[in-house]
C-alpha cells in the first residue's frame, strides 16, 4: 500500500474499517487473549485479569471498535471510560508494558491486515499503553 493511505488511518472511519470492522476486531482480540492465556511470557499479566475473561474479552473488543472510528460499543453497554483510569489499580511497568504490545502484535501479525495498518496499529496502540505504564503506582 502506498504512504499516501497510510496517512489516512486515522480519519473517519478508515481505521475500524482496515481491521475488518466489528468482526474483524473481535477476532483480533480473541487471538489476543487466547495468546495472553496460553503463553506463558504473559502470565504475569494474564493473571490480573478477572476470572470471567470473556467479560475483558467483550470490554477491550468493543472499547477498540470506537477507538478506531467505528460505532462507540463499549459506552454504549459500560459508559464512559477513561483508559488510564481503568488501569490504576493495577501495577504495571515496564516489563508489563511489553508483554501487553508483544501479545498484541503477534496478534495483530496473524490478522489479514494490510501491512501497512498492522504497522501503524502497534505503533498507536504503543501511546496509550505508555500513558498507562507512566501512570502506574508502580
Ligand atoms: C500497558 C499494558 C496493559 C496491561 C498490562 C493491561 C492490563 C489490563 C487488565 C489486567 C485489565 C483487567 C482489569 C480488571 O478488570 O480488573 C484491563 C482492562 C482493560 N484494558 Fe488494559 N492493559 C494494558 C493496556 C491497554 C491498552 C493500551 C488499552 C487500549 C488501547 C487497554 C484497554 C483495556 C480496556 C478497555 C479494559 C476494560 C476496562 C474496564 O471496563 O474495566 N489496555 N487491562
Amino acid at each position: 500500500m502506498s504512504k499516501e493511505n497510510n496517512m489516512s488511518y486515522g480519519t473517519g472511519d478508515t481505521s475500524f474499517q482496515a481491521a475488518g470492522g466489528e468482526e474483524g476486531i473481535r477476532k483480533l482480540v480473541d487471538n489476543f487473549y487466547d495468546r495472553m492465556g496460553s503463553d506463558p511470557r504473559f502470565s504475569t499479566i494474564y493473571n490480573m485479569h478477572p476470572d470471567d475473561i470473556e467479560i475483558s474479552i467483550d470490554k477491550l473488543a468493543r472499547f477498540l471498535c470506537g477507538w478506531l472510528g467505528g460505532p462507540k460499543r463499549y459506552q454504549e453497554k459500560y459508559g464512559p471510560i477513561s483508559i488510564p483510569s481503568v488501569h490504576q489499580h493495577l501495577s504495571i511497568g515496564t516489563d508489563e508494558r511489553d508483554q501487553w504490545l508483544t501479545c498484541m502484535k503477534e496478534s495483530i501479525d496473524e490478522q489479514a491486515y494490510e501491512a501497512d495498518f498492522k504497522e501503524y496499529l502497534i505503533f498507536q496502540l504503543g501511546i496509550p499503553a505508555e500513558v498507562i505504564r507512566s501512570r502506574s503506582n508502580q
